[in-house]
């Protein structure tokens, strides 16, 4: 059997450069190196990217996929059957299972009874593995270095996932430098802080934006997530962090803007600075989410037999 993928604290340096090398690889020459393979997607929250991405990556691949969307209603998790039931029987049908959940935890549990690879599409609040990777090519293609990194993340902290994993990887890395702007009511965790003071990451927390974007290579954005607060902490919270017209220019000209998106009024960028500031990566971003979610089928399903380092 393959490899489950459930969180970033799993992925070694070693991993991740062979991603980012076989996903440049996949983004020249398409390989059928899936067919006769099949991924099951199941998605108890809603997703554009994550989801298309993913099957996209499966059908290059030459692999087929089948799944369901709205996971909570057209499963039979809506008569009440466990997820542990439906990932047995789901893991009969399939060679690999993508996931996302509402809540923390599920994935792992899955991958507990699971025969086939389980894939972390996104767990609650937990984490969001395979964004990380795509984010991390992202910087890398980007300005050519992950150590020794000056990285803003602004928004909501605490309950973003792709925030916490994102925090988790980097901590492998050198030199890291963190500024954490968010809005009081939505801080980083603690969790989060022990972690990388562990990991010798340097980390501030800053109130203000524009006092940080001079300084950094990436501001890595993020929405507030409406759907996991209070409607009196979003309210308190929206709006305070914007990128804009009247604020763009603080930003270096090496310097990048990553978002996972979707992105809410967080960014507020006309149409054509959004198309054609090269600052504004986070459309090469998504895009590089197909190549790099190719090259996590390929390891989760085939595993280290071809193209990739073991993963211990
Ligand atoms: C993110 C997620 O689902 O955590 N989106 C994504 O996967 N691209 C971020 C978000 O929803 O804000």
């Amino acid at each position: 059997m393959g490899s489950h993928l459930i969180e970033s604290q799993q992925i070694s340096k070693e991993l991740l450069l062979s991603f980012f090398k076989r996903a440049d690889k996949l983004r020249e020459n398409q390989e059928e190196t899936l067919k006769g393979k099949i991924l099951t997607s199941l998605f108890y929250e809603p997703s554009t990217r994550t989801r298309l991405s993913f099957e996209s990556a499966m059908n290059r691949l030459g692999g087929s996929v089948m799944g369901t969307e709205n996971a909570n209603e057209f499963s039979s998790v809506s008569k009440g059957e466990s997820l542990i039931d439906t990932i047995r029987i789901i893991a009969g049908y399939s060679d690999v299972i993508v996931m996302r959940t509402k809540e923390e935890g599920q994935a792992r549990k899955a991958s507990k009874v699971s025969s086939v690879p389980i894939i972390n599409a996104g767990d609650g609040k937990g984490q969001h593995p395979t964004q990380t990777i795509l984010d991390m090519y992202t910087i890398y293609r980007e300005i050519k270095h992950l150590d020794n990194l000056k990285i803003a993340m602004v928004g909501d902290l605490a309950s973003g996932r792709t925030i916490r994993s994102l925090c988790y990887l980097l901590g492998k890395f050198e030199g890291i430098q963190i500024t954490f702007v968010s809005p009081p009511n939505l801080r980083i965790e603690e969790d989060i802080k022990e972690y990388l003071e562990k990991h010798n990451v340097i980390f501030r927390e800053e109130e203000n934006l524009e006092e940080v974007l001079p300084i950094c290579d990436i501001i890595y954005m993020t929405r507030i997530q409406q759907e996991r607060i209070s409607l009196e902490d979003y309210e308190k919270a929206k709006g305070r962090f914007i990128i804009d017209e009247f604020n763009i220019h603080l930003i270096r000209q090496d310097a990048r803007v990553l978002h996972p998106l979707p992105h809410v009024e967080e960014i507020d960028l006309s149409l054509e600075t959004e198309n054609s500031d090269p600052r504004i990566a986070y459309f090469r971003q998504a895009e590089n989410g197909l190549y790099a979610r190719m090259a996590i089928l390929e390891w989760a399903i085939n595993g280290s037999k071809k193209n990739y380092e073991n993963q211990s």
